[in-house]
Parts: structure tokens; sequence; C-alpha cells
């Protein structure tokens, strides 16, 4: 066998070199390589064991006793909806997230939630003291739930502790980043160290059948801290996000072996602790003014859930050569395409101004739907006429003008109508799927029929656009 000299890996995305070098070539960070035990075992090989004659497996078909994977709802209707209605035993969940975004809270709601109901959960905290969990659950009003409670980092001590007495529900490692095992020697937080304790912890949720989430750190550009290794080990992957500036916190699911990725859960930071947020609409349609020019409201949907949020544009003239294009909460070369459109095909010029566009509430909307409720937007910032507070609006605008269909019209209208809007604005080819919904529906073809209603007037041809700007 090749002598193996010293590793080295990155620290971020986990490539190994056989020596150091300034740079990543995998995921081109500086300074991310570190030295690490030459021994550690490498995803996919490790120490060859010597040869030995295969065991003789039985293999199965397809077709056969299976049932549905047994859940354990944990009782917080937000979180059971992102796993897809419960923990399901021997299952492994990542959780990522920025720090101070409430990781630890939800978890330690979720844990007193299933303790209370009688099951066993236990919460390792590798980061906090035993006395601060304690401060936050008291805090929490959770103080007498029967969670067990430890504050460990190693590997090894904790599955055997866990090993003892009837395999828990539920287990929180809080986080991956700081626990480490005897078996490997580089310093805990090295992605060896955390691969190898992901690693050991994933075994004991299988064989025990425990389910285990861990808790990752996440670096600045919102990866999961640490090999991406782990997340490929894991069975779901789901991150807990918000900012700072807002109060409410939404939990999305990446990779879901178990259930949906397109699943939401909405919660608000309160003084006592997470709470869920069942009618998200109302929260992110909070203190709107709806009589100013330059909002619309866009219906849209997360997974099989109807979300209405505002859009907010500013359209100013401008005094720089190249005027400004900023988007906060929307893809910026979908706004270019937008603004393209409505200048080639909706007779609008907007070449010669600033345009601010802002999904309100810090939400980030990410469907193609949304164009209409952004045209809508601007189209009133510019003209200065206000669209009528109780519209929503949806639809997908393509190059050629045509507002196209979109999917799961009727759930939309009936989120728009159960909010106390009175009409909707949806693309002409998804007329037949919007069946009774109590709302005036205003069927558009193309993105002349919004602007003319909006500016109030006839399809406008105020300018002919020119690409020699006369
Ligand atoms: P925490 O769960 O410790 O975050 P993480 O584990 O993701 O790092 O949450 C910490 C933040 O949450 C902290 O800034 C204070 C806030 N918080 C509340 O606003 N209310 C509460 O009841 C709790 C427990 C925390
Ligand atoms: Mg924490």
């Amino acid at each position: 066998m090749a002598k193996r000299g010293p590793s080295f890996a990155c620290q971020a995305c986990g490539a190994v070199y056989t020596r150091w070098q300034g740079r990543c070539d995998a995921c081109g960070g500086w300074s991310t390589i570190a030295e690490e035990a030459a021994d550690a075992p490498l995803p996919g090989g490790g120490a060859q064991p010597k040869s030995r004659k295969g065991r003789v497996f039985a293999l199965e078909n397809l077709e056969g006793d299976s049932s549905e994977a047994p859940r354990t709802p944990s009782g917080i209707a937000e979180l059971d909806r992102v796993t897809g209605g419960g923990f399901v035993p021997g299952s492994v969940i990542l959780l990522g997230g920025d720090p101070g975004i409430g990781k630890s809270t939800l978890l330690m709601q979720a844990s007193a939630a299933l303790a209370n109901q009688g099951e066993r959960v236990v919460y390792i905290s590798g980061e906090e003291a035993t006395a601060q969990v304690r401060l936050r659950a008291e805090r929490l009003g959770l103080a007498k739930s029967p969670v067990e409670l430890a504050a460990e980092t190693n590997v090894e001590d904790i599955i055997a502790t866990l090993s003892k007495g009837h395999a828990p529900a539920l287990v929180i490692i809080d986080s991956i980043q700081t626990m480490w095992s005897d078996m490997i020697d580089s310093a805990p937080g090295t992605v060896t160290q955390v691969r190898g304790s992901a690693q050991a912890l994933i075994r004991y949720a299988k064989t025990s059948g425990a389910s285990v989430i861990l808790v990752g750190h996440v670096t600045k550009d919102g990866q999961i801290a640490g090999p991406r290794v782990v997340e490929h080990m894991v069975d779901a992957v789901a991150s807990f996000e918000g900012d700072g500036a807002h109060h409410f916190r939404i939990l999305r699911a990446a990779k879901n072996r178990f259930g949906p990725t397109d699943e939401i859960g909405v919660f608000e930071m309160t003084g006592l602790g997470l709470k869920e947020v069942a009618n998200p609409s109302a929260l992110f349609l909070e203190g709107r003014d709806a009589t100013s020019p330059g909002t619309s409201v866009f219906a849209g949907m997360e997974g099989t859930r109807p979300l209405l949020v505002e859009f907010q544009a500013l359209v100013a003239p401008s005094s720089l050569g190249t005027p400004r294009r900023a988007v906060v909460g929307w893809d910026p070369s979908r706004l270019s395409m937008v603004i393209a459109v409505l200048e080639t095909h909706g007779g609008l010029r907007l070449g010669g101004y600033d345009i601010y566009l802002n999904v309100a509430g810090g939400l980030k909307v990410e469907e193609p739907a949304a164009d209409a409720a952004a045209a809508a937007a601007l189209i009133s910032s510019l003209s200065a006429s206000p669209v009528p507070a109780d519209r929503v609006f949806m639809g997908e605008i393509g190059l050629t003008g045509a507002l196209r269909p979109i999917g799961q019209v009727p759930a939309r209208l009936k989120e728009a109508s159960k909010l106390g809007f009175a009409s909707a604005v949806i693309p002409k080819a998804s007329v037949e799927t919007a069946t009774h919904t109590g709302l005036n529906v205003a069927a558009f073809e193309t993105i002349g029929d919004l602007v003319a209603s909006i500016t109030g007037g006839p399809r406008p041809r105020r300018h002919t656009p020119d690409p020699k700007g006369a």
C-alpha cells in the first residue's frame, strides 16, 4: 500500500490535498486549508480491511411488505409541515441557520413538546452550559418539561449515554461543529471531526431508531459549514431563515427523504420564544399602505400553501448615466427582464429612471408567477396611479409580452378572498382553472392590458420604443 503523508483538507468544502496551498481549488476559499491527521478516514475510502470472502445476502423485490414510515409528530404544526408530518424514527435531520436566528430555541420548544407527550427526548448542548440551556427553557416557560439535558461534546460518551435505557424518540445535537470523536486525531471543528462525528451519530440513529437532529453552523454565504458530505449523509436538510430586522422566521427543507421540500414553516420570534404563524399572509401584509402608488399584492404559493406578499416599487428619474436597479427579495435578472418587456411591449420608457423593487417583510420570492405583481408595482409607481387596494396579481410574463399561465390558481384566489381582497388579475390562459372564488377575476392576455388597467387609459402607446433613445 502506498505510504500516506500528511493530509490537508479544506475546512469549507472538505476537498483533500496532499500539500498545503493558500487557496482551495474546489471552492475558491482562501486560507481554508488546514493539516489533518494522515490516517483520518477519507470519504468513501478509509483503511482497507484485509481481504475476506464476501457474505451472501438475500435480494428482494420492489414489491413487498412496507408501510408508510411511522412518524412522531412534534406537536408544533409548522415544524411538522416541513418534516412531512413528524420525525421518522432512525432519521437524521441537519438544521442550519445563521447564529442567533433561533435554532436552539426552536429545538428546545420541539423537545419540550415531544417530552410532554411522554416521549424520551435528550438534548445535548455542545455550545452552552446546562445552566444556560435551563435558563432559556425557563424563559420559554418549559422548565417543567421532562427533557433530559447534558452539555457534552465527545461522541463516544454521548452514544454510550444514549444507549443506556430505551432509545430516545428524539436526540438534539447542538451543534455538530462542536462534536469530536476519540477515534479521530484532528482538532474539534475540522472537517474530518465533523464528518466522523456525524457518521457515528447517523450510525447510532439507524441502529437505535432514535430521530437525531444535528444543528449546523452556517458560513457567511449561507452554506452549512463543514464538509458538504454531511448534507449527503443525512436524511433531511432544513434551514432556519429570517433576518435580524424582522421578527418572523422561516423553516425550509432543502432536502427531505421522507417528505416534501417545498413546504415552509413560518414562526414569529417573540419574547416568549417562537410562535407559530398559522396565517402568514396577514403577517406579510401587515402595515401595508395600500393607497400609495408603487405597491401591489402578489398571490403566491409556498409549497401547497398560498402566501400573499406585497411588492413595492420606486421608479424615480435618474441623474446617473447608468440608472440604478436595486432589488430586495426578488431575482435581479427577472427584474431586468420585466423592465425590458414593459419597454418593448408595454409602451413604457424606463431607461432614464432609477428603479428599486422590494418584497415587503423580508421574504424572498422565487416564483415566476410574481412577474405580474412586480410589473404592476413598477407601472403604478411610474404613472403615479395606485392600483386598487383590494386587488391581487399573479402571472408569469413572457418575453413576447404575453401573460403566461400559472398553477394553483384556485388556492391563490381562495387565500386572497379570505383576506378580504375583492378582485384578482390572472393570465387569460389560466381563467378556466379559476373556478368559484367569490373574487372578481380580470383575465389579462398581455402586459399591455396590465398597463392599461393601471394607467387607466386605452392600451398605452405613450412612448414608442426607440433604440436610439430619441
Ligand atoms: P438561539 O435559539 O440561541 O439562536 P441559535 O441557536 O440559532 O444561535 O436564539 C437566540 C436569539 O433569539 C437571541 O437573539 C434572542 C432571541 N430570543 C427571543 O427573542 N425570545 C426568546 O424567547 C428566546 C429564547 C430567544
Ligand atoms: Mg444555538
